[in-house]
């Protein structure tokens, strides 16, 4: 293989640099890459399913399988758009549709790029370990690296290209296009089933994965809705691994403004982090809107009393609405547990255990007077 590669790919003599290594380990990942694919995929009569794709073991896709089902990633095939690139809408031949979130290709140094690689490294390897039903589901990833000789202040210099990709499961829509206040929009039972969806998903990645992750990114434009309205929590771009019981301090504070936690911008990283995003997108999802009070001690009982005031408005004026009461009990719950989460002080946020467990009745909500 070694003689095929320096032959076909112009590899030098791989003790000489670590440019070296790096180059030969690229090639010799695209040869098994496209020997392992080139029959299954290449041609577009091929007919790959989705559950193809989910038994396939390593779940490495070529390039030119994602350029065939994007019609080679047309504008009118992109869903969505987002910090770190754009996502198409994949077509198989038997007509089953997938995601393919295109990660905006790289030019830059070899350091640059292994900078990048590392991140993306990180992503795949996340979200392969990751199953759960409200998680969403990765069906395959493409990475590829190219060298390229670009033009710059009148000089040409070379770098690397790097294109990567992941292949995602489809969802039809994003909680952002959801968020309203109770007068319109979504009805009750389909806002509570969104908040206990996600709990499920932001416990699995906390407590029940084997390995804890915090997301980091939490908003509405991160949770995806499948077609019975099941939530489902993706982009694990900036999502961080931890042990149990740690304390992450970093220099980086990517994220979302208004879903980042005080303590986010001192540096300091832990579940609690998801916890305050998972409070804002709770308060969003029941009144349609990102305030909250900030003085929680002195302000959240009228707070409480107001939103729950609007849904008991609405609710009194559906025709047959029967269980008025309990779902006046559960909205209530739900206000309160927003207002916990978004507490300013981390330590006195509630687990996503806990949060899980209020949702079931296992545990009561405390009074955020009382915290
Ligand atoms: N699996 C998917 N199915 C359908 N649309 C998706 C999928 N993943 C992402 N999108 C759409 O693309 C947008 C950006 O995706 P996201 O993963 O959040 O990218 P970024 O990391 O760039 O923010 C989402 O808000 C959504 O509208
Ligand atoms: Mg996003």
């Amino acid at each position: 293989m070694e003689a095929y590669l320096k032959e076909n790919f112009d590899i030098p003599d791989m003790k000489r640099s670590s440019e070296a290594r790096l180059m030969w380990r690229r090639a010799v990942g695209q040869l098994i890459l496209s020997r392992r694919h080139r029959h299954r995929f290449r041609e577009s009569s091929d007919l790959v399913t989705i559950d193809d794709l989910i038994s396939s073991r390593s779940h490495r896709l070529p390039l030119e399988f994602l350029e065939h089902i994007t019609k080679n990633f047309c504008e009118e095939r992109i869903l969505g758009r987002g910090g770190s690139g754009r996502v198409y809408k994949g077509v198989l031949d038997n007509g089953e549709m997938i995601a393919v979130k295109k990660v905006e290709s790289m030019l830059g140094t070899t350091k640059e790029c292994e900078r990048a690689q590392k991140q993306f490294e990180n992503e795949v390897n996340l979200l392969m370990r990751l199953k759960h039903p409200n998680i969403v589901h990765l069906l395959g990833y493409c990475y590829k690296t190219q060298d390229a000789l670009l033009p710059h202040d009148g000089k040409y210099f070379f770098c690397w290209q790097i294109d990567s990709l992941l292949c995602l499961e489809f969802l039809p829509q994003s909680l952002d296009n959801h968020i309203s206040d109770a007068t319109s929009g979504l009805d009750w039972h389909t806002r509570y089933k969104i908040i206990e969806g996600i709990s499920k998903g932001l416990q699995y990645l906390h407590e029940q994965s084997d390995v804890p992750t915090i997301h980091l990114d939490l908003k509405p434009a991160n949770i995806l809705l499948d077609a019975n309205m099941v939530p489902k929590i993706a982009d694990f771009g900036i999502s961080r691994l931890f042990d149990q019981g740690q304390t992450i301090h970093t220099k980086t504070t990517n994220g979302t403004l208004g879903y980042m936690p005080p303590e986010f911008f001192r540096g300091i990283i832990t579940p609690m982090s998801d916890i305050f995003s998972f409070g804002v997108i709770i308060m969003e999802v029941i009144t349609g809107d990102r305030d909250y009070p900030y003085d929680l001690k002195d302000s959240s009982d009228e707070y409480t009393n107001t939103e729950l005031g609007k849904w008991r408005n609405v609710l009194e004026k559906e025709p047959g609405h029967t269980n008025l009461e309990t779902d006046c009990q559960q909205i209530k719950k739900c206000i309160q547990i927003g207002l916990m989460c978004v507490n300013p002080e981390r330590k006195k946020r509630p687990t996503i255990r806990k949060i899980t467990n209020i949702l079931q009745g296992l545990e009561s909500t405390v009074c955020y007077s009382s915290n």
